[in-house]
């Protein structure tokens, strides 16, 4: 069983083995201008995405939902997602962000004032920052707690979902909180209202997130399969990437400031967390240029990897070099160090204007 609300670091292996997701490299080649996540391995399954590749292919319209829960400060590891959506906005999807505040309320305890202010100053300011652009036309952004279609869709589909189910799927038992037991309802609404009629009908559609949603995406697979005669629904597709580690070579995490570099600190502060953070390398130096380090195990490899080099060419060269033993960790850290702190310098510059937008966008609804 998985726990979308338990931390718990998955086997992404088994994943594959016990859970039927796909490997992603199966169609990776069939994918136009792939983006870096995928190219890269990082995106490591998917559940149909076959048909998202076809509907890019025939310009025939998809849609793309991935919402995100307040419940904290954002990481860089969220950053993923964001940049998946900026790709996907370039291929024209439909693109719905709905934030979780119900879920976050019934499974965090967090007020709905706190999650709307949350979603606002961090999550949306940091995807405008990013890169995503909320003025266009087919992007929907919106709080569940205000989205009657969500909710009544909710309500609807609940019918044919019973109380056994919802135990075996999601670990609940006895003591579960009635809203937090029905809050992936919600959740399966938030992925199949686009498809609804007043949406423009059945399409299909892609919901990019960790693998720890992942129960969701059943429930909702199986949920579209029954009530298909009533909405039409094609079963919506899904893609998985793997977790950032953290600093400290655990999971990165909100909750553990340690293992984290917010996208709200400051450029100085994720250089110098860049600096601090657990590497592949060896015990000294001769050792080092002997054997070479190991960035399988480095964060700062991974930080390279994620989000700090574009150039495949230059990327393969870093590798190698540390695998030879021509780079030592100082010098590495340095680099990548020095590439964060760039990159923060230019984000936190957009952040200053983003969180203007941001508090607009939700207070148009
Ligand atoms: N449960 C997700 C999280 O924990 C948030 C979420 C809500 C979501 N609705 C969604 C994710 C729809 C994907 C699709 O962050
Ligand atoms: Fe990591 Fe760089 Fe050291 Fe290699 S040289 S282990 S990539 S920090």
């Amino acid at each position: 069983m998985i726990d979308p609300w338990s931390s718990a670091i998955l086997d992404y292996e088994k994943l594959i083995e016990q859970f039927g997701i796909k490997p992603f490299s199966e169609l990776l080649g069939n994918v136009d201008n792939p983006p870096i996540l995928m190219k890269r391995g990082i995106i490591f399954g998917h559940r149909d995405y076959g048909r998202i590749i076809k509907a890019m292919r025939e310009k025939s319209g998809f849609a793309v939902v991935t919402g995100m829960m307040p419940s904290g400060k954002m990481h860089i590891g969220h950053k993923m997602i964001v940049d998946q959506l900026i790709w996907y906005q370039k291929q024209g999807a439909d693109i719905y962000i709905p934030i979780a505040d119900m879920e976050s309320y019934s499974a965090r305890g967090i007020e709905f004032e706190e999650s709307r202010e949350l979603a606002i100053t961090e999550y949306l300011t940091n995807y405008i920052a990013l890169g995503l652009d909320f003025k266009k036309k087919n992007i929907h952004t919106y709080l569940q707690s205000e989205n009657k279609v969500v909710q009544d869709l909710a309500y609807i589909l609940g019918r044919r979902v019973n109380l056994n189910e919802m135990k075996s799927i999601y670990g609940f038992s006895g003591s579960t909180n009635i809203s937090h037991l029905y809050v992936p309802l919600v959740q399966v609404a938030d992925i199949l209202h686009p498809q609804l009629e007043e949406f423009g009908g059945p399409k299909p559609t892609v919901v990019p997130v960790g693998p720890d949603q992942d129960p969701h995406i059943r429930l909702t697979r199986d949920i579209a399969e029954r009530f298909k005669s009533k909405f039409k629904f094609i079963a919506p597709s899904s893609t998985y990437h793997r977790f950032i580690t953290g600093l400290t070579g655990d999971k990165m995490s909100s909750s553990k400031p340690k293992t984290a570099i917010f996208l709200s600190d400051s450029p100085e502060v994720a250089e110098k967390k860049v600096k601090s953070a657990k590497t592949g390398g060896r015990e000294s130096l001769e050792e080092q240029r002997q054997l070479g380090g190991v960035p399988e195990d480095c964060v700062v490899y991974e930080m390279l990897l994620y989000h700090l080099v574009s150039s495949d060419a230059e990327l393969k060269d870093m590798y190698h070099d540390c695998k030879n033993g021509t780079t030592m960790c100082g010098e590495c850290k340095n680099t990548a160090s020095g590439m964060m702190r760039k990159f923060f310098q230019e984000l936190s510059k957009k952040r200053m204007i983003a969180e203007g937008d941001a508090r607009k966008i939700l207070n148009r609804n």
